[in-house]
């Protein structure tokens, strides 16, 4: 059976202060049994690293470079993550693609760069509303998808997949427990005709995920865990989704 995973995505919030409140939270609740990691702004990666010491709560990026160091001004390298003691990072954010035009064969380089440094990948893919309307969600998930199955090759197996729809994101429209295991069981088809770990990779929902919404999602037999935005900045409602995927 998969251990869940649950990533708590900050991403461009907080403060020193109020970073400090919400790991000492955390701390308290935990530990879980399942895995657990949180993806702080980069400012503030190490000093999250020392606030999660010993706590059983691992670290990520929240994305990375695809090249390795040089001069790539306001870039991170995965190395730089690996340094820190980063053991995740996401890549492909939907956020990263609207707002920073990153194309699949991007994602599929930053992944492949991320994992040569022994960090996993977190690759995110998910439609639009238009899409899916249009009836395109499985062939825009499958070509994301394709894209860093075919970057990676025999490695594919190492990273963790994040299906999160555009339309959930931060809108409080959490897609079904059903509509999410249908994505998930073609994104299990698909790795399963490209590496033979595909059984035991992770695949996370994500699009809000609430404390009350979660055990539903996690029940379902190809969903792995979460990727969690607004709810992973309250220490109470992360810990709370982190209970419900603790089996
Ligand atoms: P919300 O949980 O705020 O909808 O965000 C989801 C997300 O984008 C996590 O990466």
């Amino acid at each position: 059976m998969r251990r869940k995973l649950v990533v708590g995505n900050w991403k461009m919030n907080g403060s020193r202060v109020s970073n400090a409140q919400l790991l000492a939270g955390l701390r308290e609740a935990g530990p879980w049994n399942a895995d657990v990691a949180v993806c702080p702004p980069f400012p503030y990666l190490t000093e999250a690293a020392l606030a999660l010491t010993g706590s059983g709560v691992a670290l990520g990026g929240q994305d990375c470079s695809a090249h390795e160091q040089g001069a790539y001004t306001g870039e991170v390298s995965p190395g730089m993550l690996a340094d820190l003691g980063c053991r995740y990072v996401i890549v492909g954010h939907s956020e990263r693609r609207t707002y920073h035009g990153e194309s699949d064969l991007l994602v599929a380089d930053k992944a492949k760069a991320a994992l040569a440094r022994g960090v996993t990948p977190i690759v995110c893919v998910g439609e639009t509303r238009a899409e899916r309307e249009a009836g395109q969600t499985e062939a825009v998930v499958k070509r994301q998808l394709a894209a860093v199955i075919h970057g990676l090759g025999h490695c594919c197996g190492e990273m963790v997949i994040a299906y999160e729809p555009l339309w959930a994101i931060g809108t409080g429209l959490t897609a079904t427990p059903d509509q999410a295991q249908a994505v998930h069981a073609v994104l299990r088809a698909q790795l399963r005709a490209a590496t033979d770990r595909a059984a035991a990779m992770r695949l996370l929902y994500g699009g809000s995920v609430k404390a009350d919404n979660a055990a539903a999602l996690f029940a379902q037999p190809d969903i792995d865990g979460g990727l969690i935005g607004g709810a992973a900045l309250v220490a109470a409602d992360f810990a709370a989704i982190c209970r419900a995927a603790s089996v």
